[in-house]
């Protein structure tokens, strides 16, 4: 046995105990010490039957993915402790809590039954990391569950909550005690012989068309992403191929994930996620953050309300400041919409649709807010309205009241200017819908005290984003990378591409939905300022065509008569003719012939532009670590999360790469396309953006 496990004694009850903190993963050296626990249990003839259980707060939370990149030679797989639990001549009770997630689960379906507490969850998330279950996860469970349900949880990752895994017959039995519970159960199986297997167990009849459906769909959804795909086809084979083959099949399948570059990427961003939240190299990591009990967010448009369902959420009260009591009407309106859908759906229960909107408070002075420990304003973007919004609240609120801007752009050091006590100053970029994504940028002006920035992780914690810090600058992290890759995608028009042909080019390396198909969604005639404000000298040899002459014709005909690029025909998105029409018009005024452009250039661009604004971003030091640029993107600009955010993708296509695409595209357009002087740098020295993670 390792120091990792112990053998605890309970009478008859070998009691096995996993103390691996923080979250019990399984090790190479944890699951040495509990083949060597399960020899013991086997060996000692006073023990008549066993427990595998942890210590600390949760269950196993899956194989230990720090692993993964280089796993230690000859070390024991979860395989072999799923094993030899199937081997074991006396029968073992899993006792769960926390999260049993991953191989954690999986050891717990070898096992000979299973117990839970109350607020235990357990689930197999591995394809959130591009993996399938590697250790008979699809095998076991469609054996103990059924197909369907196996595929639908198997491929969406989720977690599945202590009731609803004890409906679906998970687990055996729910109990506060459950460490208890395991242990009489054992006794009790002890005494009967009974020993179920679940590998044993035939997968239940099912209607294998629809199961064949619900597989389709899922490759179908996954947007390029391979592992759901993959995880089908192994659970495919619970149906088709004896057990011991299907196992093979699925530890083949998982090596071969482990080592591609999805689910390298998905890794990188696991561990940037977490790294994103911890407080920033500079600030002493023990720093206490400031007590938040009661909260006011001014102004009740759609994001000022969406901050507000948030922080209801959370079980934070919060009182919602607007200008008069038609607007306050609004807030309150745009509020129970998204609550009574939530009711709809049943994803809220009466009682909780109650709760949460008794924890909104309105107000019309912001004289209400005297008490409250943080202020977020969601006004109208402009610094003379929030300066002054910043003012009245600082006569208002308590000196020690932490003040938070939810600008997207503003210089928010402009905003700590104008009150009393800057250093809690701060912005809270959230993102639109703010109940929904998961993003919030969290902006740090130069005054901030040390405990602002503590009290803002620990809020976002609490109210369950993905926080990330910036720098104050123009656009922050996001919107300013956000700028530059739309800033391409208007370039490719001018190069020759259709709008439909960049849709496609960006949907087809991953993305959900392609620049001009959102516009299609918000109105032709935005998105064109980006290429204004950005890069007003473009090298004229390099065009296809003016883009101005043409778009701002097709804003114009989309303004007046409410279309957009597209025309939506059954389900299905087509160019509307009157968009090549033009474009062929422009053209022909100019005695010129389109040429198109390759969805590989528009992609290299994209990527490009984005990663050398990334570097000069990181030059700035508006942000810690490139990381952190791939975890906004990731959450809050559906940047697909298999490529691991545009500085991890940048890496995967090399460098040097990306910085001739740079230069080239510098030669082309002139000011804002410079090459960063750190991506200059890394080039030259060999070296990458992981390199300067920490
Ligand atoms: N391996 C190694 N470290 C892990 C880990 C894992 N599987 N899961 C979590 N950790 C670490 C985190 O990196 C973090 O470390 P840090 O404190 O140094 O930053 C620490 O544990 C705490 O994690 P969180 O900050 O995420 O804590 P939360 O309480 O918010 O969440 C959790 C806990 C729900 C367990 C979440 O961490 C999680 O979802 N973990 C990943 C689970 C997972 O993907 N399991 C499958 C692994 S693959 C597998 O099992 C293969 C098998 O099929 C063979």
């Amino acid at each position: 046995m390792t120091d990792l496990v112990r053998l605890e004694r309970n009478e008859d009850i070998g009691v096995i105990v996993i103390d691996h903190p923080p979250v019990n993963a399984l090790s190479s050296a944890v699951r040495q010490g509990v083949i060597d626990a399960l020899e013991t249990l086997a060996n000692d003839l006073t023990l008549k039957a066993g427990v595998l259980t942890c210590a600390t707060r949760t269950f196993v939370a899956g194989a230990d993915i720090r692993e993964f990149d280089n796993p230690p030679p000859g070390a024991k797989t979860t395989n072999d402790v799923c094993r030899a639990l199937d081997q074991s001549p006396k029968p073992v009770v899993a006792a769960l809590f926390g999260t049993a997630l991953g191989g954690g689960l999986e050891i717990a379906l070898a096992c000979h039954a299973r117990v839970i507490s109350p607020d235990g969850a357990v689930g197999l998330p591995e394809v959130k990391i591009g993996l399938l279950p590697g250790a008979g996860g699809t095998q076991r469970l469609p054996r103990l569950i059924g197909a369907l349900h196996a595929l639908d949880i198997i491929t969406s990752g989720r977690h599945v909550p202590a009731a609803e895994a004890l409906k679906l017959g998970i687990v055996d039995e729910i109990g506060t005690d459950h460490r208890g519970l395991a242990i009489n159960r054992a006794r009790a199986m002890a005494q009967t012989g009974e020993m179920p297997r679940v590998r044993d167990l035939a997968v239940p009849e099912m209607d294998r068309a629809a199961f064949d459906k619900a597989a389709d769909a899922i490759r179908k959804k996954a947007r390029g992403a391979v592992a759901p795909g993959e995880a089908a086809a192994s659970v495919a084979r619970a149906l088709d191929v004896p057990f011991d083959d299907a196992i093979l099949a699925e530890s083949a399948a998982f090596h071969a994930l482990r080592t591609g570059p999805q689910s390298k990427a998905l890794r990188h961003i696991f561990m940037a996620e977490r790294a994103a939240g911890k407080l920033p190299p500079g600030i002493a990591a023990d720093t206490q953050p400031w007590t938040i009990r009661s909260t006011g967010v001014i102004g009740g448009g759609t994001m000022g309300a969406g901050i507000a369902i948030c922080i209801a959420d959370s079980g934070l009260p919060v009182t919602l400041v607007e200008v008069s009591d038609a607007a306050v009407e609004g807030a309150r309106g745009r509020i129970a919409a998204v609550y009574d859908r939530q009711l709809k759906q049943g994803r809220l229960s009466e009682a909780e649709h109650a709760h949460r909107l008794s924890r909104i408070d309105f107000a019309t002075d912001v004289k209400a807010l005297a008490d409250a420990d943080l202020v977020i304003e969601a006004i109208i973007e402009n610094l003379e309205a929030k300066q002054d919004l910043f003012r009245r609240l600082s006569a208002v609120v308590r000196r020690d009241a932490v003040l938070a801007s939810n600008t997207s752009y503003l210089n928010i050091e402009l905003l700590a200017d104008v009150v009393d006590n800057p250093e809690r100053v701060l912005g809270l970029h959230f993102f639109s819908p703010a109940h929904v994504m998961r993003l919030l940028e969290i902006v740090r002006p130069k005054r901030l005290a040390a405990a602002g920035l503590a009290t803002a992780l620990a809020l976002a914690k609490r109210i369950r984003k993905q926080p990330v810090i910036a720098g104050v600058c123009d656009g922050f992290i996001g919107n300013r990378l956000f700028a530059h890759w739309r800033l391409q995608t208007d370039f490719a028009l001018e190069d020759g591409a259709l709008p439909h042909e960049v849709d496609a080019a960006l949907e087809a390396w991953g993305l959900a939905m392609g620049p001009f198909a959102v516009g299609d969604l918000s109105g032709l005639d935005i998105g064109w300022s980006n290429r204004k404000r950005l890069a007003p000298t473009r090298n004229p040899a390099a065009r296809y065509v003016p883009i101005a002459d043409w778009i701002c014709e097709l804003g114009r005909y989309g303004q007046k008569t409410g279309a957009g690029w597209y025309l939506h025909k059954d389900g299905k998105r087509e160019i509307d003719p009157v968009v090549t029409a033009l474009v062929e018009k422009a053209s022909a005024a100019r005695g010129i012939t389109r040429k198109p452009v390759s969805a590989e250039r528009i992609q290299l661009r994209v990527l490009a532009a984005m990663a050398n604004e990334g570097a000069k971003i990181l030059g700035e030091g508006i942000a810690s670590r490139p990381s952190d640029i791939d975890v906004t993107l990731v959450h809050g600009y559906g940047f697909p999360a298999w490529r691991g955010g545009p500085m991890h993708a940048a890496d995967a296509v090399g460098l040097e790469t990306i910085l001739a695409a740079v230069r080239d595209m510098y030669a082309e357009s002139g000011p804002g396309l410079e090459p960063a002087p750190l991506l200059e740098q890394l080039v030259a020295t060999g070296q990458n953006f992981a390199s300067l993670n920490r």
